[in-house]
């Protein structure tokens, strides 16, 4: 069947992976990708499809509630999948509003527009299971993070029952989020799903989080500033990994549920660190160790989360849904798509990025 999703987010880091990968695989819907353009969105990461036929682009705000209005008037929006959002956690550190008015208004905002632009197909009866089964000629799928489940100890791992137990602004912001998006499904019964992912890398990403930073100062012999002792844990997904999970939840995913998506690969920071040292002083014809010598440990992180880690087990045993490459082939692959890219990674890291960079390291 045809739909028009409007997918939002579409040209920051994870949202291009989706955008390709829906638009070259259902040459039968209509895309369009809503983005406002802020510091992490970039249309250089679309450059291979905006001439597709079912691709649109639409440069518009979240935070613009008539403009949402007449994008879905204009295009008929079928279904929503959901990834705007303002998404570093050292940015919300320093700017905790700007994650309030993205996403939490803009995702209110966006669940309002398709609650009452859907409202005529929305049907008040539940199946047996409680869920909305019947109204899933639309979907309003929420794109989240692990993060809203807190920091973990060094056992165990986060299920789709865990307790809510955010630290960051940001975390507190998707939270927030993912609440609101439960909330418009119980109260006007918007069908909706959740999904809740471990740390992401690969292509496109911004260099401002871990591994596109570090790569990017490696190649530059500049100084790869690791937080407190460095014993920080994290659950790391190749972001086409993730792309291919929201493909298949959003169009197998049960109407109401929530989702953890991640490849059980844990690594500390200092540990993968010295992976990319040594990974970089091979393909950059270097000495061995050269790399790692300019790890330099700075101050930590406020509120820094000890450690994630996703069980992704629900979605492996109801979906059939598993990783495709180990985290050495994605990690090789992300490093050669860097060394291959320098026009895109100098793009990005010139003008208003040094002034950022700067003011962010100055104060450790
Ligand atoms: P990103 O920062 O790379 O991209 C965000 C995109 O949203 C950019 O293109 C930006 O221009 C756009 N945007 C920001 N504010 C907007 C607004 N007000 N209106 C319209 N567009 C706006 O983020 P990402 O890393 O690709 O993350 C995408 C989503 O996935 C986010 O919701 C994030 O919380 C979630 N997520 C990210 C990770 C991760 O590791 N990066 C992991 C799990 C979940
Ligand atoms: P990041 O990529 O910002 O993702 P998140 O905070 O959302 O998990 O950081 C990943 C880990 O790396 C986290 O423990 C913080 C740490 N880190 C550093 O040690 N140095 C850095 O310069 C950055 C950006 C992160």
């Amino acid at each position: 069947m045809g739909k028009n999703i409007l997918i939002t987010g579409g040209v920051g880091f994870i949202g291009s992976h989706v955008v390709r990968l829906m638009v070259t695989k259902y040459p039968g819907y209509q895309i369009f990708n809503l983005d406002a353009l802020t510091y992490a969105g970039n249309l250089e990461n679309l450059k291979d499809i905006e001439k597709q036929a079912n691709y649109h682009f639409i440069k518009a705000n979240i935070l613009e509630a008539d403009a949402l209005k007449d994008i879905f008037e204009k295009h008929a929006i079928t279904d929503v999948i959901h990834l705007a959002a303002e998404s570093h956690v050292d940015r919300s550190i320093v700017s905790p509003l700007d994650f309030v008015y993205t996403n939490v208004i803009g995702t209110v905002n966006l669940l309002n527009t398709a609650k009452e632009y859907w409202r005529g197909d929305l049907s008040y009866e539940k199946a047996h299971d409680g869920s909305w089964e019947k109204n899933r000629n639309h979907l309003f799928y929420h794109v989240s993070t692990d993060e809203v489940y807190g920091s973990l100890g060094k056992e165990g791992l986060f299920k789709e029952t865990t307790a809510y137990d955010p630290n960051s602004p940001y975390s507190a912001s998707k939270a927030a989020s993912d609440h609101f998006v439960r909330a418009y499904g119980e109260t006007y019964h918007l069908p909706y799903v959740v999904s809740n992912c471990s740390n992401n890398y690969g292509p496109n990403h911004f260099p401002e989080k871990l591994i596109p930073l570090f790569i990017h100062n490696i190649i530059n012999k500049k100084a790869l500033p690791v937080y407190g002792d460095g014993l920080y844990t994290r659950d790391w997904l190749y972001v086409i990994d993730h792309a291919r999970a929201i493909d298949l939840i959003f169009h197998e995913g049960k109407n109401g549920d929530t989702y953890n998506i991640g490849g059980f690969n844990e690594w500390t920071n200092i540990d993968l660190v010295k992976l990319m040292c040594a990974q970089m002083d091979v393909k950059l014809g270097r000495a061995v160790g050269e790399s790692e010598a300019l790890i330099t440990y700075v101050k930590d992180r406020p509120g820094h989360d000890r450690r994630y880690a996703i069980d992704a087990t629900k979605l492996n045993k109801e979906l059939g849904w598993s990783p495709s490459v180990t985290f050495e082939q994605g990690l090789a692959a992300t490093i050669d798509w860097y060394l291959n890219n320098g026009p895109w990674l100098e793009n990005v890291t010139s003008g208003a990025y040094q002034q950022y960079y700067n003011s962010m390291y100055d104060n450790r």
